[in-house]
């Protein structure tokens, strides 16, 4: 029952103090409304505006992958050291604990398999489902340059128009085709379109000269993803030289799960994207973590 007798009336209003009005400083997302400054905030670390996104939804058009054959049991025990999980839904509903609190990226377009064209592809989740499955992003590719260049455009256009009705940021994926080179200039032109089109934060590969270009010129976040799975010490650095350059972060799938270590690989990248460490002190993390006996940790 309401107490009306001792209503307690307010007594300090701090009239000393100003509402205070803090920039939310993810690049280029001051602007945004409240759902999706929170959703981005579970991604990108606010500390460092940095994130570890461990991607695992090869699947989705190459099948059991190498080392995502049984996602529940190689992928669960690494959720806890990333800071966002990308996925599909079938993987996440059939294979990962909804205990789990880390953000999922939904992969949200699908339609092909590695036997047919590659950018063909369509929406391939309801934004219904996506808030059902509580996403924090939804993941689009874009092939910029690809035989349906104009059809992923449109559907990365539609994404982000759901998922503004839900406060839900969309990640614009560079998707490149065998026949196109991953430079500078491509990545430029195919992270720049992302980012007008409306994206929240990019996926994109990294590039050996110029990156820091491809970086500046977009206004929104970039993630870089791993590629084919590499030494570790060279992956390390490649991460490293992507965070020096202006990535916010890693989306990395074959060069954590494809590890001789997954576990161990995931805690070198984070100790890179977040703390900075140089590749050869990750490295020599990354060696100790794995030659730990079991249970010493
Ligand atoms: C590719 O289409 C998938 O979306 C992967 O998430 C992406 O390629 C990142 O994974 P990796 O680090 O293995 O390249």
């Amino acid at each position: 029952m309401a107490d009306l007798d001792n209503i307690q009336s307010g007594k300090n209003y701090h009239l000393d103090k100003p509402h205070r009005n803090p920039a939310f400083e993810l690049k280029g997302s001051n602007s945004l409304d409240w759902g999706m400054k929170n959703r981005l905030a579970r991604i990108f670390n606010p500390r460092d505006h940095r994130t570890v996104m461990l991607a695992v939804d090869h699947g989705y058009f190459q099948g059991p992958t190498t080392g995502l054959e049984r996602i529940d049991v190689t992928v669960v025990p690494l959720v806890a050291y990333a800071d966002a999980l990308m996925i599909t839904r079938g993987a996440l509903r059939t294979s990962i604990p909804p205990e789990m609190s880390r953000p999922v990226v939904l992969r949200s377009t699908g339609g092909q398999s590695i036997l047919k064209e590659l950018s063909n592809e369509l929406i391939a989740v309801d934004i219904e489902d996506a808030v059902r499955l509580n996403a924090s992003a939804l993941a689009v590719q874009v092939y910029i340059g690809g035989v349906h260049e104009h059809q992923s455009i449109g559907n990365l256009a539609k994404v982000v128009d759901s998922g503004i009705r839900y406060g839900i940021p969309t990640m614009g994926v560079t998707g490149v085709g065998k026949e196109l080179v991953r430079d500078s200039k491509y990545l430029g032109l195919a992270t720049r379109i992302c980012a007008e089109m409306g994206a929240h934060f990019v996926k994109t590969y990294y590039c050996e000269r110029d990156f820091e270009h491809v970086a500046a010129a977009c206004p929104v976040p970039l993630v870089i993803a791993g590629g084919k799975k590499l030494a570790e010490l060279d992956a390390l650095k490649m991460a490293h030289a992507a965070i020096q350059e202006g990535a916010a972060g890693v989306d990395m799938g074959r060069n954590i799960f494809q590890s001789d270590a997954p576990e161990a690989m995931i805690q070198a990248v984070r100790s890179v994207v977040h703390e900075a460490e140089k590749p050869q002190k990750a490295y020599d993390l990354y060696l100790s973590l794995k030659n730990a006996p079991v249970g010493s940790l």
